[in-house]
């Protein structure tokens, strides 16, 4: 391990290559032969998965923070943890509808639920809103990372102050929160961590260069992060989802863009997704896809160049981004 600001200020030092060829190849060969055992093996277990999937786990009376929890995705997933008996912590920047949405809970669940002010971009405010949390209430069992900006435009004339802010919004606050959350979780040997990925974080397109590279990002985090806890062993205790909605009708001034582009592909609700995620996160799964046509963007990967221009041409109209 190094410490990157000590790199940074010492004079750069080419690497040197100290392994022999041959001893090399012969490694590479006997390593070949273990990954080839290792795939068999973890293939038998995933086919096994399949057929016996795991029975959900109660997570009633655990306490579950959700990020941007007051509007949209993020409201419908508070409403699906009170279904399963959660308390809840609702932080939103948009306190008023976290208030409103508390609000709805209580008197519809009679759980604990109570709204925070806080922007999750800003590390201070994440601090304050842990120490309030656990002073409150009690330590965070389940953090759902839903807060998140749908930012399409085009990349050649973007503001770049959006570029700043989606990044900041939609992939270094989730690091922030998981970090700064993940601690009190191992000390007490039981946490669940959700994070709202998308359908973008498998394939981008026109309009979605900032969005896209935020949702990969996201996406590379937590499979790394999966691996971290597993050499640690602490993913025994603590578990990771990571859901990929396509388009939903959440915000309005979302569901007007995604109008405007002539989007050919079926819209989810926010409710369906929120079901999705939960029922996921309970059976302790790690990639939650909730799109049946999922497979059409795996496809789309390796679409020629003709076929992509046609579909963003001509069956979807996003002319008005590059005029
Ligand atoms: N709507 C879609 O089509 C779609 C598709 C795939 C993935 N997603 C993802 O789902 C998640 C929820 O999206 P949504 O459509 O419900 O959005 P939304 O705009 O309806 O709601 C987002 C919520 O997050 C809050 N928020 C925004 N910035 C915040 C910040 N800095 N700190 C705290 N709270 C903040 C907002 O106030 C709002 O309550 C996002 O991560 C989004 O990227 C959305």
């Amino acid at each position: 391990m190094f410490n990157i600001n000590e790199v940074m200020k010492s004079e750069y030092r080419p690497a040197t290559n100290s392994k022999s060829k041959s001893s090399y190849k012969l490694k590479l060969l006997f390593l070949a032969y273990k990954i080839v055992l290792l795939i068999l093996y973890d293939s038998i277990i995933a086919l096994f998965k399949k057929f016996n999937p795991k029975k959900p786990k109660n997570i009633s009376k655990k306490l579950a923070l959700v990020t941007g929890g007051g509007n949209g995705l993020g409201r419908c997933i508070c409403f699906r943890l009170a279904h399963e008996g959660c308390d809840l912590a609702i932080a939103d920047i948009d306190f008023k509808a976290a208030c409103q949405t508390a609000a709805e809970i209580q008197e519809k669940y009679k759980t604990v639920c109570k709204p925070y002010h806080c922007d999750v971009t800003d590390k201070n405010a994440i601090y304050k809103l842990k120490n309030d949390i656990e002073s409150e209430m009690r330590g965070v069992d389940i953090l759902v990372n839903n807060a998140g900006l749908l930012y399409m435009s085009n990349f050649l004339t973007c503001n770049v102050d959006d570029i700043e802010r989606t990044v900041s919004v939609n992939l270094t606050s989730q690091m922030l929160m998981s970090r700064i959350f993940l601690t009190g979780m191992i000390d007490r040997k039981y946490g669940k961590i959700m994070t709202i990925c998308s359908i973008a974080s498998v394939v981008g397109g026109p309009t979605l260069a900032v969005y896209s590279a935020t949702k990969r990002g996201l996406d590379g985090f937590m499979r790394s992060f999966a691996d971290e806890l597993l050499v640690t062993g602490n993913d025994k205790f603590i578990k990771l989802t990571s859901v990929y909605p396509d388009f939903m009708n959440t915000r309005q001034e979302i569901t007007e863009t995604l109008d405007s582009i002539r989007h050919f592909l079926p819209r989810l609700t926010p409710e369906k997704v929120a079901d999705d995620a939960v029922k996921g996160m309970m059976r302790k799964k790690k990639f939650v896809y909730c799109s049946k046509i999922t497979s059409f963007y795996f496809a789309s990967r390796y679409m020629t160049k003709s076929s992509k221009k046609y579909i963003a041409t001509r069956v979807m109209n996003i002319s008005h981004f590059y005029k």
